[in-house]
């Protein structure tokens, strides 16, 4: 559907991603196989001279569109993006969707559009965004769970169960959008980046977001903020394992819904807490889904041999995930070798490179901290599996 924007240009609301398990900031649903997400020149340029062999592991990127927030009668924010002419074909956003009725329905209950929702489930989490004490007390004081009705109505009336989408994406949401409306005019332009939606192929994705490596921050990275990361680092398992659980959501086929988990409780898992994860991860609540376990561990031997000949790449924050259907159809049940499974990495927005533009620093040989999680994550796989 084409609107009319509060600047006379034409322009398509964007939905939010229900399928968001981490990150910071909203990723948006723009067509039914496409996302987008804040552009970060440094993550352009990334895609952009992306190395042939990693195509198969990352998302097809696929242009840029500016954005800008509106703000309806209501009260209610939402995003519209401005298609540039370069870009493809014509928008198949709908408005319509369960997507979109549940964001409305969550602005409404939140009392306007302008209001941020709480945080979801630890309250005290309210300090991690930068917010007015006004703000964080209003925060700490609703939760998104109590706020989220057990079920949401969509255009066509159809319902959709809360367990269904995953919270996390709604509470960057609506953060990233209260952080837009404080910080500029409606008519301002921002640019995100369109990326191929990595799991619109999947009915129900199950999808694991593993932060990679053993430090985070970028080479551009103030002191203050590189202590930070260095001490996230050192108190998870990303010191020990080369990487730790950013998000999660994993589908149960018992009792119909996502079993979701964030980054706040991966950062806190031990060693052990990881592997039981990983273990959970794989589970539908009513068996353990073994036969995921070899197409799995066979992808991730193949992004290793592709970043062992990646010389001079560190992926400083990027994550990795892992994605498969939670939903075994009938033509291809258990046992078949015909399991769809993903792995994909994302979040270049610190990765650097030579030859990338004005590094001031430049590394040697492949990624270390990369190798030695991917390393790790398969031998974990292993290890369940032998203990299966
Ligand atoms: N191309 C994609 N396809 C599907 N989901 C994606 C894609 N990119 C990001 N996501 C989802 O959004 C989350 C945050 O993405 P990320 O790029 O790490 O954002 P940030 O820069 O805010 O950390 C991921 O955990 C994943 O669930
Ligand atoms: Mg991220």
């Amino acid at each position: 559907m084409v609107v009319q924007d509060s600047v006379d240009a034409p322009g398509v609301p964007l939905e939010p991603f229900l399928h968001q398990v981490g990150g910071h900031l909203s990723v948006m649903r723009y067509d039914e196989h496409t996302v987008c997400k804040p552009l970060i020149s440094r993550e352009q340029r990334f895609y952009e001279s992306l190395p042939l062999a990693m195509k198969r592991f990352t998302p097809q990127y696929k242009g840029i569109i500016t954005v800008h927030l509106r703000k309806d009668s209501h009260g209610r924010l939402s995003l519209v993006a401005n298609p540039l002419t370069e870009n493809r074909g014509p928008f198949t956003v709908s408005t319509e969707s369960a997507a979109v009725a549940i964001w409305q329905t969550l602005q409404q209950t939140a009392g306007g559009g302008a209001l941020p929702l709480a945080q979801w489930q630890h309250p005290q989490r309210a300090h991690s965004l930068k917010e007015s004490p006004a703000m964080a007390l209003l925060r700490s004081e609703l939760h998104l769970k109590a706020q989220v009705p057990s079920l949401v109505e969509d255009a066509n009336g159809n319902l959709m169960e809360k367990g269904s989408f995953n919270p996390w994406g709604l509470h960057c949401h609506q953060a990233h959008l209260s952080r837009l409306c404080a910080e500029y005019s409606e008519n301002k332009r921002h640019r995100f980046l369109l990326l191929e939606n990595v799991v619109s192929q999947y009915k129900h994705p199950c999808i694991l977001d593993l932060k990679m490596g053993t430090r985070q921050h970028g080479d551009d990275a103030s002191e203050e903020k590189k202590a930070r990361h260095m001490r996230k680092c050192a108190q998870s398992t990303s010191a020990r394992l080369g990487m730790r659980i950013c998000g999660m959501q994993v589908y149960q086929t018992d009792k119909k819904h996502f079993l979701c988990k964030d980054k706040y409780y991966g950062r806190k898992l031990s060693v052990e807490g990881f592997r039981q994860e990983l273990y959970q991860f794989l589970h539908d609540g009513t068996r353990f889904r073994t036969e995921l376990l070899e197409p799995i561990q066979h992808q991730l031997q193949a992004l290793l041999s592709v970043i062992r000949s990646q010389s001079s790449y560190r992926f400083y924050s990027s994550s990795l995930l892992i994605i498969y259907d939670g939903q075994e159809t009938p033509q291809m049940p258990h046992g078949s070798n015909a399991i769809k499974v993903d792995v994909r990495m994302i979040d270049f927005a610190h990765t650097t490179y030579k030859g990338s533009w004005n590094e001031h620093t430049t590394y040697d040989g492949p990624d270390p901290g990369y190798i030695f999680g991917l390393e790790n994550l398969i031998q974990i796989l292993q290890g369940i599996h032998e203990g299966q």
